[in-house]
């Protein structure tokens, strides 16, 4: 190895995944580093019980603020703190308030805000499919929720009437050895940047981990069936035996055989998953657990990278509109989509593209090509197709801007001006509000956005060092 791939190493330990061969003593090079691992992230009796009494207290006050109001409600701690699948140091405390299927909707929501309020005073509301009141408690992030207590999970209403069918199903099947697993595949996942059901990752959920593991029996064992993974991989631990999800991965809610638990995985984290644990049943180390920052980029790497790709960046950075991550990442993906389209379809060919977001927001398009002649083709029909010929020929005869129509083959084609001739100048116009856009991109866009070409996106380096990182030195 030389110096320099030394030193790569030590900064990145990801990167000795092609290069390292497997021994017989890497089985035991495994146990040892998820027992090193398991130490770090297992929650110790002093902060186990210290959540506990936080958690028993909130819920004593839930309980009397929501029987109170109604007598049939109850009280449920659900999530990883509730399964104890959570990871030291992380500490959200989920506490569902159940609510009688008669009561009405309306109702439903104003006792779960008042009951909220009460037990977390110092609370603030949230807007998830219902309202609910979110606050911290000596260090704790806490959610008081309100639901329907409904006998099955089919008969759900909305999203959160389905976690406490979740969490009862777990509890039956965790035992002491998958919880631990469960917690090492979550820190497993964390370390690739696979870890969360958010519409910015797009990865694996706790729940979904944790059936993953029950489902193979272990950390290990899941690792191993994903490493030869072949999706669509469909798992159905209840044998509903309805399979009718187009997703990459499925796995069949247990209690809803509606729904797949895997929906919002993107194929790129199932594929992620598969590479890492590839390489690290291969090469067992602890450095995969952790999620690694890389380098900002500076100015200088950045041009260094444009000059040896011979590419020509382009970027539309605009104010980030003011949304929640899971609304403004979809939206900002549509956008991605929609621009490099347009581009592509005027010639400008999209190489690789991305966007980012943080104060500014911005679509990064690189290109293979940026600029194009003045003239473009533009064929017409088979000239043997009389009638759309004839119109064809007719529309273009007396057309002093366009070169022919000529004949190519059996059709007539003509050369006409092209509209753009530059990446540039199609970005900076009014088409660009012609491709799909997210609504409040568009809204965004048409206050004021920026273009940037070529060296000029090194700007973005100060608030996007990272992201530029990522995207100039990529890896799985
Ligand atoms: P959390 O996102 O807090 O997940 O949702 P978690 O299982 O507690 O895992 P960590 O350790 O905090 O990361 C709490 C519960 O809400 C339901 C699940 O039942 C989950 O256990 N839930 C959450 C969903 O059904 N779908 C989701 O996308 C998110
Ligand atoms: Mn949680």
């Amino acid at each position: 190895m030389s110096e320099e791939d030394a030193e790569r190493d030590e900064r990145d330990p990801r990167a000795r995944d092609e290069h390292d061969s497997s021994t017989d003593g890497e089985r035991d090079d495994l146990e040892a580093v998820v027992a090193a691992v398991r130490e770090r992230i297992e929650p110790d009796a002093d902060e186990r019980h210290r959540l506990r009494e936080v958690a028993d207290r909130l819920i004593e006050r839930a309980e009397a603020a929501a029987t109170e109001r109604c007598p049939g409600a109850d009280v449920m701690q659900v999530g990883s703190t509730a399964r104890n699948t959570w990871i030291s140091g992380d500490r959200d405390i989920d506490i569902f308030v159940r609510f009688p299927p008669e009561l009405d909707r309306e109702t439903l929501a104003e006792y779960g805000l008042e009951v909220g309020h009460a037990t977390l005073p110092e609370g603030h509301e949230e807007y998830a499919e219902h309202p609910y009141v979110k606050g911290t408690v000596e260090g704790f992030d806490v959610d008081v929720v309100p639901c329907f207590r409904l006998e099955s999970a089919t008969e759900i209403r909305s999203a959160v009437d389905r976690t406490p069918f979740h969490t009862s199903y777990l509890q039956e099947r965790l035992d002491d050895d998958l919880t631990a697993d469960v917690r090492l595949t979550k820190q497993f996942l964390k370390g690739i940047g696979a870890y969360g059901s958010d519409l910015r990752t797009r990865g694996f959920s706790g729940y979904l981990t944790e059936l993953l593991v029950c489902e193979y029996g272990g950390f290990r064992d899941l690792l191993e069936a994903a490493a030869d993974w072949q999706p669509p991989v469909a798992l159905d631990p209840e044998a509903h035996g309805r399979e009718t999800f187009q997703d990459p991965l499925v796995v069949i809610d247990p209690t809803d055989p509606e729904r797949n638990v895997a929906a919002v995985c993107a194929a790129e984290n199932v594929a992620r998953l598969q590479h890492y644990a590839r390489s690290f049943l291969e090469d067992p180390r602890t450095e995969v657990f952790e999620p690694d920052d890389p380098d900002p980029l500076d100015e200088s790497d950045l041009r260094a990278h444009l000059e040896r790709r011979g590419t020509t960046p382009v970027a539309v950075r605009f104010e980030a509109p003011d949304l929640v991550e899971d609304q403004l990442y979809p939206q900002l993906r549509k956008s991605l989509e929609g621009i490099t389209t347009g581009l592509d379809d005027r010639g400008f060919d999209v190489f690789r593209a991305t966007t980012i977001a943080d104060d500014t927001a911005v679509i990064l398009a690189e290109l293979a090509v940026a600029e194009r002649p003045a003239v473009e083709r533009h064929d017409g029909p088979p000239v043997h197709v009389r009638s759309h010929a004839e119109g064809f020929y007719e529309a273009y005869a007396d057309d002093s801007d366009a070169y022919g129509p000529f004949i190519d083959g059996d059709r007539y084609v003509t050369e006409r001006p092209r509209e753009f001739t530059t990446a540039r100048a199609f970005l900076e116009s009014e088409r660009l509000f012609d491709v799909g856009l997210g609504a409040h991109i568009e809204t965004a866009l048409a206050e004021e956005y920026e273009v940037l070409v070529g060296d000029e996106i090194a700007v973005l380096c100060e608030e996007f060092g990272r992201e530029l990182a990522r995207y100039f030195e990529p890896r799985p």
